[in-house]
């Protein structure tokens, strides 16, 4: 029976603690092959898990009609990059990211005001100046199973006259 059976050339029954060079090129082997096995395993993986929840929801709540309806005027949301503007019983959604770059415009006593390129939108939105192409558009608002009032992104409307959403208490 030879006295090394196993692939590594280590003999059970030895006291020495030195390696072959064998055995030290085995062992390298495989740790070379588990490092690129994980980091390959794990690119796949990533690749084939849905990015769904890096997202944000498309549909978000702006919080129960009665507390809505409690903070009159204009706030801005910065999770969603959006301003809630609540006039009497009526409520609007709009979005805060300017038109051109996608930077976050500021509201400012003329409408709003984009820091990164100068761009420049009157009180409802519409594009006054600087390179913004467009106006900044508003989000469907509807109340929702839960009671509360919902913002849908994928919902865009144009006309700031028709974004405005009655809220019933
Ligand atoms: S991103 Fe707003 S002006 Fe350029």
């Amino acid at each position: 029976m030879p006295k090394y059976r196993n692939s590594l050339n280590v003999d059970k029954d030895s006291n020495d603690k030195s390696i072959t060079r064998r055995t030290f090129l085995a062992l390298a082997g495989l740790g070379a092959v588990a490092g690129v096995g994980s980091i390959l395993g794990g690119s796949i993986l990533g690749f084939l898990y849905p990015n769904a929840m890096k997202v944000p929801p498309s549909v978000f709540s702006i919080g129960r009609p009665a507390d809505v309806l409690a903070t009159e005027g204009k706030v801005f949301n910065p999770k969603q990059k959006v301003f809630v503007e609540v006039v009497g019983d009526k409520v609007r959604v709009q979005t805060g990211v300017c038109t051109h770059l996608g930077c976050t415009v500021n509201a400012v006593e003329t409408g709003y005001a984009c820091p990164c390129h100068g761009s420049t939108y009157d009180l409802e939105g519409l594009n006054t100046g600087g390179p913004a192409p467009r106006p900044l558009v508003y989000f469907e608002v509807y109340l929702g199973a839960s009671g509360e009032l919902l913002a849908d992104k994928t919902k865009k409307i144009h006309v700031p006259g028709d974004a405005w959403h009655t809220v019933r208490v």
